[in-house]
């Protein structure tokens, strides 16, 4: 487990902020004197933690979902914070390792008295935390575990993004429609409750619709070649190739399909966003392939577009990607349920954040419903010329 702790920005210091910016060195504490947080506590900052795979193989993520994260609650401190009180923001990296995240949640809650814990980003490792967190009656808001296991946790696990059953089920729609293609082969992660879940959400509407799977066929986590199951997939002739598993392995198995002579479309969920997947497997290799994710930074919504641009003035031009767009909302979602809340105690704060009704994220109006989910839309991007594009925005 390994430990990060930001300062909230002092919010009257230019000066800091400015030495912040251009040499990254860290503003002072602005707080002073003992802490008084903690779920009971009514005074003092109010501590939020939130867990991230900042390093190891899905690091992409957690980096991405927390400068969102950052941003957001470095605005909030900036416009006073919330119930007169700054956030003081928490971060413990999982390392994209199973087990991390049990063990930080039980820090957090019991060590940190953390009021809610964000994260994390991958449906596995919110499943290992949330037991700890319902238990403890501590609210923990997922701001992009799409795996419908996760808010069936119980009553404190709440997410902001989309689920799996409605992203599998547009994939299927878009393979069918969009790419015609009726013959399709699935390679899905044995190791990742995300990618498994997938990868039925996807099948079962798809063949329902009058698709047929001509193969499917497995790897497990970090595995680097994938041409056994590729040269089986290829021999099954599918007309498009569903890989619903995280962007380390799918740009590899995108690239090797390519060097093995298969032109069809490939295709798979928000698990492919990252700009390292087109480091990975190269623009060329990502044509004709399309992957469905939860926003689009070409979105010109105006609010879409402010948040860009503050996204790119505070990490040196950096375009956000779906995960920071997701790490943005969800702190931000906490922040206005504590302000409804007026109190940071488990059981208020956790009904605050039930009621969070037609909330406006960056990616998109935000309704909790009944099973602590979000209705939202989805994207369809693809890659030309080494960059993501936009091609459709899909509606529940
Ligand atoms: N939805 C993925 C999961 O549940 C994580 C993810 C979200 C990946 C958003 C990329 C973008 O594991």
């Amino acid at each position: 487990m390994k430990r990060f702790l930001f300062n909230p920005l002092p919010f009257s210091s230019l000066l800091a902020a400015v030495c912040l910016s251009f040499t990254g060195c860290k503003p002072a504490d602005s707080g002073g004197g003992p802490q008084d947080t903690g779920p009971g506590a009514n005074t003092g900052k109010i501590r939020v933690g939130e867990y991230a795979s900042m390093t190891g193989g899905e690091a992409a993520f957690g980096q991405s979902s927390h400068k969102g994260t950052q941003l957001a609650f470095e605005e909030v401190n900036k416009s006073g914070g919330v119930l007169g009180r700054q956030i003081e923001h928490l971060l413990e990296d999982t390392q994209s390792k199973q087990g991390e995240s049990a063990t930080i949640s039980k820090k957090f809650i019991s060590r940190d008295k953390v009021v809610a814990l964000l994260g994390e980003v991958a449906s596995g490792r919110s499943l290992e935390a949330a037991p700890f967190c319902q238990e403890a009656r501590i609210p923990m808001i997922s701001p992009s575990s799409t795996n419908p296991k996760v808010t069936e946790m119980g009553d404190y696990i709440f997410r902001v993004c989309f689920t799996d059953p409605f992203q599998g089920r547009l994939l299927a729609e878009f393979a069918q429609k969009t790419l015609k293609a009726r013959r399709v082969a699935i390679l899905s992660d044995t190791a990742s409750a995300y990618s498994v879940g997938l990868a039925k959400y996807f099948k079962d509407p798809f063949v329902a619709g009058g698709g047929q799977v001509v193969l499917e066929q497995k790897y497990s986590g970090k595995d680097k070649d994938f041409k056994a199951q590729l040269t089986a997939i290829k021999a099954a002739n599918p007309e498009a190739i569903c890989v619903p598993g995280y962007y380390t392995e799918a740009g590899l198995i995108v690239a090797q399909a390519r060097q093995l002579g298969i032109n069809v479309p490939l295709f798979g969920g928000d698990g492919w966003e990252a700009p390292q997947l087109i480091e990975i497997a190269g623009g060329k290799a990502l044509e004709n392939t399309y992957y469905s994710t939860h926003y689009s930074s070409e979105n010109t919504d105006p609010q879409v577009q402010s948040f860009v641009a503050a996204f790119k003035a505070r990490y040196n031009g950096e375009t956000p990607d779906a995960m920071a767009a997701l790490g943005y909302d969800s702190a931000r979602v906490l922040a206005d349920a504590i302000k409804r809340a007026g109190s940071t105690e488990g059981p208020k704060l956790r009904d605050a954040i039930a009621a969070t009704k037609d909330f406006p994220c960056v990616t998109g109006r935000t309704t909790l419903d009944a099973s602590r989910n979000a209705s939202k839309s989805a994207v369809i991007l693809t890659v030309k010329d080494n960059r993501f594009k936009y091609v459709e925005t899909i509606s529940p």
